[in-house]
């Protein structure tokens, strides 16, 4: 249980935003002038403290260093047509951290602690949302394990941590992608639907030699027969055949993605025709063949809407129409933003206001 929900703040002397190039903003590099942080043990948060974003300090046998006990979060603030900061979806994330936290054995971190966490770092630092076309305010919740213990076992100190970061895009062009049918991302029974650290390093050696090839990312393919398409690299995937909207069904294997959730429930909104399904590569390859793959996209809270230019599949690459005629991804990326800020109705109340 939450002792209380006090967070004691230290502000920095001198902020960091002037040196901040907003009209040229890589994506992860820059980060705001304060981070919160929250301390648990003996079966409690406490500590609860905004701090200069500064290093940290632990000890070399922390043993989320060793064994990768750690879950994150990825959400964004805006700035909406009227210069109020809002969220997207932040409920969601808090309670999509709890899931990842529950199979990696790391402590819940209750919703209120998640929001009025997030909500006081942002008030502090909402200068930082950018509000060009584009951008956004990522918010990187995380929680790891903190003890210094050689032997495995769950953790008994843990830190719950949230930094921001000012972004623009993700990926700065469509990509290409690569269907991967050798190595595993998520097994079944895995780790796959969690937002666990390990499952990022275990997908870097694979999307390299595909970066190699000259593809920007993966799409994995499911363990057992490497048959069925199930999400790519750092975000869900969606394709649109013959003007069928197809994801694959959520799963152990694959992540809960909020903006996968969000496109689907604007989609069938729309009265658009959705399925959720395992999708084969043999589907997606003979569509792509045919011409009644009209799109594939990323859907992904760092990504957005990635428009996927071209898919490559056991040598051959196959391309995709041309990006203005995507009808679709285009029309719903343009309403998410409506939603964001705030020009369209937040009909399935999505924004949190600071
Ligand atoms: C996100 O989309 O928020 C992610 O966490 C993906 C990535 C940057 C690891």
């Amino acid at each position: 249980m939450l002792d209380t929900l006090d967070i004691s703040i230290r502000k920095v002397q001198n902020s960091r935003i002037n040196e901040v190039d907003f009209n040229n903003i890589p994506f992860g590099k820059v980060y705001s002038d304060h981070m919160f942080i929250a301390d648990y043990e003996d079966g409690q948060w406490s500590d609860l403290r905004i701090v200069p974003y500064e290093n940290l300090s632990m000890a070399p046998a922390s043993s989320v260093i060793h064994y990768g006990q750690s879950v994150f979060e990825g959400l964004k603030a805006y700035k909406n047509s009227n210069g109020e900061a809002v969220v997207f979806r932040p409920e969601a994330n808090a309670k999509r951290l709890n899931k990842s936290a529950e199979r990696m054995c790391i402590p819940e971190v209750p919703e209120e602690l998640f929001i009025q966490a997030m909500t006081e770092l942002l008030n502090l630092d909402k200068d930082w949302i950018p509000n060009k076309e584009n951008t956004a305010l990522y918010i990187r919740p995380f929680v790891f394990a903190m003890d210094d213990y050689i032997g495995i076992k769950p953790s008994e100190k843990y830190r719950f941590m949230i930094i921001t970061c000012p972004v623009g895009a993700y990926y700065s062009e469509p990509v290409k992608v690569k269907i991967e049918t050798e190595f595993t991302r998520a097994a079944k029974g895995g780790t796959g639907y969690a937002k666990a650290a390990g499952n990022y390093a275990g997908s870097l050696y694979p999307a390299k030699l595909a970066q190699k090839q000259g593809y920007h990312q993966l799409v994995w393919t499911d363990a057992s027969e490497h048959k069925y398409i199930e999400e790519s690299g750092t975000m869900n995937i969606m394709f649109v055949i013959n003007d069928t909207l197809i994801t694959p069904e959520a799963s152990s294997t694959i992540l809960r993605g909020i903006t996968r959730d969000s496109v689907l429930t604007l989609a069938r909104d729309w009265g658009m025709k959705v399925e959720e399904r395992k999708v084969s590569i043999k589907e997606v390859v003979d569509a792509a063949k045919n011409g009644t793959l009209q799109e594939a996209f990323g859907a992904g809270t760092a990504a957005t809407i990635a428009h996927i230019k071209l898919i490559g599949h056991e040598g051959v690459d196959y391309q995709l129409p041309a990006i203005e005629e995507r009808e679709f991804s285009n029309k719903v990326l343009k309403a998410m933003d409506a939603i964001k800020l705030g020009e369209a109705e937040d009909k399935f109340e999505w924004i949190y206001k600071l």
